[in-house]
Protein backbone atom coordinates (compact mmCIF):
# COMPACT_ATOMS: atom_id res chain seq x y z
CA UNK A 1 0.00 0.00 0.00
CA UNK A 2 1.21 3.88 -0.90
CA UNK A 3 2.23 6.22 1.44
CA UNK A 4 -1.10 8.10 0.66
CA UNK A 5 -3.08 5.17 0.77
CA UNK A 6 -2.31 5.10 4.63
CA UNK A 7 -2.36 8.59 4.99
CA UNK A 8 -5.81 8.19 3.52
CA UNK A 9 -7.17 4.95 5.97
CA UNK A 10 -5.75 7.09 8.89
CA UNK A 11 -7.99 10.14 7.99
CA UNK A 12 -10.60 8.32 7.85
CA UNK A 13 -10.32 6.57 10.74
CA UNK A 14 -10.33 9.38 12.92
CA UNK A 15 -13.65 9.96 12.05
CA UNK A 16 -14.63 7.54 14.41
CA UNK A 17 -14.10 10.32 16.80
CA UNK A 18 -16.78 12.74 15.45
CA UNK A 19 -19.87 12.84 17.18
CA UNK A 20 -22.59 15.01 15.60
CA UNK A 21 -22.86 18.65 17.15
CA UNK A 22 -18.90 19.03 17.60
CA UNK A 23 -16.97 21.73 16.89
CA UNK A 24 -13.66 19.81 15.08
CA UNK A 25 -9.92 20.98 14.99
CA UNK A 26 -8.37 20.42 12.44
CA UNK A 27 -4.89 20.63 11.63
CA UNK A 28 -2.36 20.92 8.48
CA UNK A 29 -1.12 18.50 5.89
CA UNK A 30 -1.80 16.01 3.12
CA UNK A 31 -3.06 13.46 5.75
CA UNK A 32 -5.14 16.08 7.18
CA UNK A 33 -6.14 16.62 3.71
CA UNK A 34 -7.47 13.42 3.87
CA UNK A 35 -9.85 13.69 6.84
CA UNK A 36 -11.02 17.38 5.77
CA UNK A 37 -12.19 15.10 2.73
CA UNK A 38 -13.95 13.13 4.89
CA UNK A 39 -15.61 15.59 7.06
CA UNK A 40 -16.77 16.80 4.60
CA UNK A 41 -19.44 13.67 3.90
CA UNK A 42 -20.45 14.70 7.65
CA UNK A 43 -20.48 18.22 6.99
CA UNK A 44 -24.19 18.93 8.25
CA UNK A 45 -24.08 17.06 11.30
CA UNK A 46 -20.99 19.09 13.07
CA UNK A 47 -21.50 22.37 14.31
CA UNK A 48 -17.82 23.57 12.20
CA UNK A 49 -13.94 23.31 12.59
CA UNK A 50 -11.42 25.42 14.00
CA UNK A 51 -8.53 26.08 11.58
CA UNK A 52 -4.62 25.45 12.34
CA UNK A 53 -3.14 27.09 9.30
CA UNK A 54 -4.48 29.45 5.86
CA UNK A 55 -3.91 26.55 3.93
CA UNK A 56 -6.60 24.21 6.12
CA UNK A 57 -8.92 27.22 6.33
CA UNK A 58 -9.02 27.30 2.53
CA UNK A 59 -9.85 23.40 1.97
CA UNK A 60 -12.79 23.73 4.86
CA UNK A 61 -13.98 26.79 3.06
CA UNK A 62 -13.84 25.06 -0.15
CA UNK A 63 -15.65 21.74 1.02
CA UNK A 64 -18.48 24.15 2.79
CA UNK A 65 -17.33 23.40 6.28
CA UNK A 66 -17.96 26.30 8.36
CA UNK A 67 -15.06 28.09 9.91
CA UNK A 68 -14.83 28.80 13.38
CA UNK A 69 -13.20 31.36 15.88
CA UNK A 70 -11.28 29.51 18.33
CA UNK A 71 -11.99 32.52 20.80
CA UNK A 72 -15.38 32.41 20.10
CA UNK A 73 -15.14 28.66 20.42
CA UNK A 74 -13.27 27.95 23.84
CA UNK A 75 -12.34 24.44 24.81
CA UNK A 76 -12.53 22.41 21.46
CA UNK A 77 -13.56 18.22 22.20
CA UNK A 78 -11.54 17.07 19.62
CA UNK A 79 -8.22 18.50 17.66
CA UNK A 80 -7.37 15.69 14.23
CA UNK A 81 -3.34 16.50 12.98
CA UNK A 82 -1.03 14.98 11.43
CA UNK A 83 2.54 14.52 12.57
CA UNK A 84 6.11 14.78 10.45
CA UNK A 85 7.38 12.14 13.96
CA UNK A 86 6.23 9.97 16.80
CA UNK A 87 7.88 7.93 19.50
CA UNK A 88 6.63 5.21 21.81
CA UNK A 89 5.21 8.29 24.29
CA UNK A 90 2.81 10.12 21.38
CA UNK A 91 5.15 13.01 21.79
CA UNK A 92 6.21 14.33 18.31
CA UNK A 93 7.72 17.00 15.97
CA UNK A 94 5.22 18.60 13.93
CA UNK A 95 5.82 22.13 11.71
CA UNK A 96 6.91 20.15 8.35
CA UNK A 97 4.60 22.56 6.95
CA UNK A 98 5.41 25.56 8.88
CA UNK A 99 1.76 25.26 10.74
CA UNK A 100 3.04 24.66 14.00
CA UNK A 101 1.96 27.67 16.08
CA UNK A 102 -1.54 27.77 15.33
CA UNK A 103 -1.46 23.90 15.66
CA UNK A 104 0.04 24.16 19.15
CA UNK A 105 -2.72 26.60 19.90
CA UNK A 106 -5.51 24.27 19.06
CA UNK A 107 -4.03 21.19 20.17
CA UNK A 108 -3.79 22.97 23.63
CA UNK A 109 -6.93 24.02 23.46
CA UNK A 110 -8.65 20.91 22.92
CA UNK A 111 -10.23 17.97 25.16
CA UNK A 112 -8.77 15.42 22.70
CA UNK A 113 -6.11 15.34 20.34
CA UNK A 114 -6.02 12.22 17.36
CA UNK A 115 -2.80 12.46 15.62
CA UNK A 116 -2.89 10.32 12.27
CA UNK A 117 -0.05 9.43 10.30
CA UNK A 118 1.30 6.99 7.88
CA UNK A 119 3.98 4.30 9.24
CA UNK A 120 6.92 5.98 8.33
CA UNK A 121 6.16 8.64 10.57
CA UNK A 122 6.55 6.45 13.78
CA UNK A 123 10.28 6.51 15.21
CA UNK A 124 11.46 5.10 18.82
CA UNK A 125 13.96 8.57 19.20
CA UNK A 126 12.56 11.53 18.39
CA UNK A 127 14.96 14.16 15.95
CA UNK A 128 15.80 12.62 12.59
CA UNK A 129 13.42 14.87 10.92
CA UNK A 130 14.60 18.15 11.70
CA UNK A 131 12.99 20.04 14.40
CA UNK A 132 10.78 23.37 13.44
CA UNK A 133 11.42 26.25 15.85
CA UNK A 134 9.26 29.22 14.48
CA UNK A 135 11.28 32.23 15.34
CA UNK A 136 10.63 36.56 15.24
CA UNK A 137 12.42 37.40 12.12
CA UNK A 138 15.35 39.70 13.88
CA UNK A 139 16.14 36.92 16.00
CA UNK A 140 17.00 34.28 13.79
CA UNK A 141 20.57 34.49 14.35
CA UNK A 142 20.58 34.55 17.90
CA UNK A 143 18.14 32.00 18.17
CA UNK A 144 20.46 29.77 15.93
CA UNK A 145 23.27 30.51 18.18
CA UNK A 146 21.66 29.66 21.19
CA UNK A 147 20.58 25.93 19.30
CA UNK A 148 24.21 25.42 18.58
CA UNK A 149 25.20 25.89 22.37
CA UNK A 150 23.07 23.16 22.81
CA UNK A 151 24.00 20.76 20.17
CA UNK A 152 22.03 21.48 17.53
CA UNK A 153 22.81 22.43 13.83
CA UNK A 154 20.32 25.32 12.60
CA UNK A 155 19.35 25.65 9.18
CA UNK A 156 17.21 28.51 8.40
CA UNK A 157 14.15 27.86 5.71
CA UNK A 158 14.84 30.79 3.56
CA UNK A 159 12.01 31.75 1.56
CA UNK A 160 9.29 30.91 3.98
CA UNK A 161 7.34 33.05 6.13
CA UNK A 162 4.63 31.58 8.44
CA UNK A 163 0.97 32.58 8.47
CA UNK A 164 2.04 34.26 11.79
CA UNK A 165 4.86 36.54 9.41
CA UNK A 166 7.55 34.64 11.25
CA UNK A 167 10.33 32.63 9.96
CA UNK A 168 11.17 28.73 10.48
CA UNK A 169 14.78 27.27 11.67
CA UNK A 170 15.11 23.20 10.94
CA UNK A 171 17.54 21.87 13.71
CA UNK A 172 19.52 19.05 12.21
CA UNK A 173 21.93 16.51 14.68
CA UNK A 174 19.03 16.32 17.34
CA UNK A 175 18.95 12.70 19.32
CA UNK A 176 15.39 13.81 21.13
CA UNK A 177 15.45 10.99 24.65
CA UNK A 178 13.91 13.91 26.70
CA UNK A 179 11.56 15.84 24.57
CA UNK A 180 9.73 17.58 27.11
CA UNK A 181 12.67 18.93 29.08
CA UNK A 182 13.96 20.11 25.46
CA UNK A 183 10.60 21.87 24.99
CA UNK A 184 11.28 23.92 27.84
CA UNK A 185 14.26 24.73 27.08
CA UNK A 186 13.97 25.77 23.80
CA UNK A 187 10.46 27.60 24.40
CA UNK A 188 12.75 29.70 26.49
CA UNK A 189 15.30 31.32 24.41
CA UNK A 190 14.18 34.80 23.66
CA UNK A 191 12.39 35.24 20.37
CA UNK A 192 11.06 31.72 19.73
CA UNK A 193 7.61 31.46 19.39
CA UNK A 194 7.02 27.66 19.24
CA UNK A 195 9.07 24.71 19.01
CA UNK A 196 7.60 22.49 17.20
CA UNK A 197 7.78 19.59 19.47
CA UNK A 198 4.76 18.35 20.85
CA UNK A 199 5.48 16.64 24.42
CA UNK A 200 4.36 18.49 27.13
CA UNK A 201 0.76 18.09 25.59
CA UNK A 202 1.77 15.22 23.16
CA UNK A 203 -1.03 13.23 21.03
CA UNK A 204 -3.75 11.26 23.06
CA UNK A 205 -4.40 9.02 20.48
CA UNK A 206 -1.82 7.85 17.50
CA UNK A 207 -3.58 5.99 14.44
CA UNK A 208 -0.93 4.51 11.99
CA UNK A 209 -3.10 4.54 8.82
CA UNK A 210 -6.36 2.59 10.29
CA UNK A 211 -4.91 1.01 13.26
CA UNK A 212 -4.59 2.41 17.04
CA UNK A 213 -0.97 2.45 18.45
CA UNK A 214 -0.81 1.05 21.69
C1 LIG B 1 2.37 21.03 9.52
O1 LIG B 1 3.10 22.10 9.98
C2 LIG B 1 2.87 19.75 10.12
O2 LIG B 1 2.87 19.78 11.51
C3 LIG B 1 2.08 18.57 9.62
O3 LIG B 1 1.16 18.12 10.57
C4 LIG B 1 3.02 17.50 9.29
O4 LIG B 1 4.02 18.02 8.45
C5 LIG B 1 2.38 16.28 8.65
O5 LIG B 1 2.26 16.43 7.30
P1 LIG B 1 1.77 15.30 6.31
O6 LIG B 1 0.45 14.82 6.83
O7 LIG B 1 1.66 16.03 5.01
O8 LIG B 1 2.78 14.21 6.28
Amino acid sequence: MSQDDQKRLAGRAAMRYVEDGMIVGVGTGSTVAHFIDALAERRADIEGAVSSSEQSSRLLKERGIPLLDLNAAGEIPLYVDGADECDGHKCLIKGGGAALTREKIVAAAARKFVCIIDPAKRVDVLGRFPLPVEVIPMARSYVAREIVKRGGQPVWRDGVVTDNGNWILDVHGLRITAPIELERDLNQIAGVVTVGLFAQRPADVVLVGAEEMR
